[in-house]
């Protein structure tokens, strides 16, 4: 199986990808580390370790990050500014689209088990430095954890099996017209991860968009016993009343799909440059397909085979539920 490092904020979809994880004999996670994003550090923390102890692999670490962007002042609420308090919340939030507490409407039980001591930069160095080459990291929330990481240990470019990331767009956004929320939540930290050397593979709105979990899909995973009632179907249904019509995307799980069987998702090498001074259009991916000479540093997701996309995430789920 491929070893994998999640770097996560959950977040609805980033527990549908765990799951998908998880459930796939492809797949070996070696970590959890979590971010602040869709909602604050503490509670994206919390809900990776419920999922652990719910989905039952409490021997894999959850390591936690950082609770904010690497550099920029995110906190919009003037009157919030420069109390303690402020730093320590998740400036651009998404609790809107993921809940109150990050996962809609799902009750998981409180995780007996704490996180793991240190930061989730230092875990991602030390676990790539111990086994070089084998290990792939997969970011799924803001880049902050993962750009402090190669900040600190430039090595960990090298030590990657591969990076993949669920963000960005060069089409359209949905934090802002130009950009996607990982990527606006921490520009700046994006910004470094793209500059560092390797060859990001990159799966943006533009292919999650793609994958929506409609009427049917929730149909079959609510005759998946608890992990449909208590987890899938609450937390699909929470996110279908505030995103598509059709039904939402589950961004992050189509990077996990992608690690599991890549020929699922067509990339095409690109340019991608982070734009951070934008007044409209700060977090935009700005994407060059045309090269113009410049060697690629992305692998960008154009499509995703939809159809097997979803025989793939749901025979997996059957599987965890039937466990
Ligand atoms: C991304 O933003 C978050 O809200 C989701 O968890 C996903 O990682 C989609 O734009
Ligand atoms: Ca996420």
């Amino acid at each position: 199986a491929r070893k994998i490092i999640i770097d996560c904020d959950p977040g609805i979809d980033d527990a549908l990808a765990i799951t998908l994880a998880h459930g796939s004999p492809a797949l070996e996670i070696v970590g959890i580390t979590t971010v602040g994003g869709n909602v604050n550090l503490a509670y994206t923390t919390a809900n990776a370790l419920r999922l652990r102890e719910f989905l039952g692999f409490p021997e894999v670490p959850v390591t936690a990050g950082s609770a904010g962007p690497l550099l920029r002042d995110p906190w919009n609420e003037p009157d919030a500014r420069d109390t303690l308090a402020a730093r320590r919340r998740t400036p651009k939030d998404a609790a809107n689209v993921h809940g109150e507490f990050g996962l809609g409407g799902a009750r998981l039980p409180e995780a007996v088990l704490p996180p793991r001591d240190g930061h989730a930069a230092d875990f991602i160095i030390d676990t790539l430095r111990a086994a070089p080459g084998e290990i792939t990291l997969v970011a799924i929330g803001p880049l902050t954890n993962v750009a402090l990481a190669v900040l600190k240990e430039p090595r960990v470019v090298d030590w990657a099996r591969e990076f993949a990331i669920l963000g960005g767009s060069y089409t359209r956004g949905n934090y802002s017209p130009a950009a996607e929320f990982n990527i606006a939540a921490d520009p700046e930290s994006a910004a470094v991860v793209f500059g560092a050397g390797w060859t990001v593979t990159t799966i943006g709105l533009d292919v999650s968009r793609q994958a929506l979990a409609v009427g049917r899909i929730v149909d079959r995973m609510r005759a998946m016993g608890r992990l449909g009632t208590d987890l899938l179907v609450p937390c699909v249904e929470f996110y279908g009343m505030v995103t598509a019509d059709e039904g939402p995307a589950v961004h992050d799980a189509c990077a996990l799909a992608y690690l599991i069987d890549p020929s699922l998702v067509t990339l095409e090498p690109a340019v991608v440059q982070v734009e951070t001074a934008g007044r409209y259009t700060s977090g935009m991916t700005v994407t060059d397909f045309g090269l113009a000479g410049r060697a690629p540093n992305a692998m960008v997701g154009t499509s995703i085979d939809v159809p097997r996309f979803w025989d793939l995430v749901l025979t997996t789920y059957e599987n965890v539920a039937g466990r």
